[in-house]
């Protein structure tokens, strides 16, 4: 129970990886925030989360809009009495030629999957300094921050920044006791990978040594320890739950 005490936000709580990481930290004892879009998702989580001893609370945002991620703070220490963590992790994909890409479609990629990051860690570190606490931020990144896809201009352009944001954000922040690092995970078998026809599904699990897709959980207990005072020699670095994707060909 090494997050006892802890009050710990999740976006994209309802579904993948953030539905693995909230059940990750509430068995490490860590109050919840379950944040989604997706609001009945988020409140099945939550009731998940309660089962197993936590307080948990579920709220609807729309993390690619500023004021709902300042709302989604406040509701957190409302509810809690205070911020420690935010996993930053809520994000989309939407795969198309850079040919084909419009500015809309690029930006609404952008917008989720890289402003978000931003606005968690300028409100979520605002609130922290306020309060006096000190506290770890959790981003979720992508191996697609670090190399190219077919089709993922966007998606490669915000999960880089993500990356670039977890060592400036780690550095501005050091000084208030505050702690932010990144997870690039591989190929995750969760909802987002359903559109992934079988066979392409097959050729993504084959570029990791165990030729599978990586299940959710275990990319969550990558990140419950990063929460955790076991990992406070990590900061500023994004650390690959990629099985092996990043580090050789298999
Ligand atoms: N699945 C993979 O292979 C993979 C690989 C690398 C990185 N990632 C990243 O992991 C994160 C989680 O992805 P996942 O695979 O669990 O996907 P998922 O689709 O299962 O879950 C994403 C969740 O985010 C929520 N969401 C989407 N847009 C939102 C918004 N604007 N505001 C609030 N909530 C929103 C969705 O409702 C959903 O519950 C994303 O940032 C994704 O880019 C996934």
């Amino acid at each position: 129970m090494d997050l006892k005490d802890q009050a710990i936000i999740v976006t994209g709580g309802a579904s993948g990886i953030g539905h693995e990481a909230v059940l990750a930290l509430a068995k490490k004892g860590a109050d919840l925030i379950v944040a989604d879009f997706n609001i009945e998702g988020a409140e099945a989580v939550a009731r998940e989360a309660e089962a197993l001893g936590v307080k948990a609370f579920a709220y609807k945002v729309d993390v690619s809009k500023a004021e709902e991620v300042e709302a989604l703070v406040d509701f957190a220490v409302e509810k809690l009495g205070t911020l420690t963590g935010m996993f930053n992790n809520a994000g989309i994909s939407k795969v198309q030629s850079l040919l084909e890409m419009d500015p809309a479609s690029y930006l609404k990629v952008i917008e989720v999957d890289q402003h978000s990051v931003y606005y968690g860690l300028h409100y979520g570190a605002k609130k922290m300094v306020e309060l006096g606490v000190k506290g770890v931020f959790v981003n979720t990144a992508s191996i697609y921050g670090s190399v190219a896809a077919k089709g993922s201009f966007n998606y490669n352009a915000a999960k880089a920044a993500v990356i670039a944001m977890t060592r400036s954000g780690a550095l501005e922040l050091a000084e208030h006791g505050i702690r932010v690092v990144g997870v690039a995970p591989g190929f995750i078998d969760t909802p987002m990978m359903k559109n992934v026809p079988d066979e392409a599904r097959a050729s993504l699990a084959a570029q990791h040594v165990t030729n599978q897709l990586i299940q959710p959980e275990k990319v969550a207990s990558v990140v419950a320890f990063l929460f955790t005072d076991a990992a406070s020699a990590v900061n500023g670095s994004t650390v690959a739950a990629d099985d092996g994707f990043l580090a050789f060909k298999v």
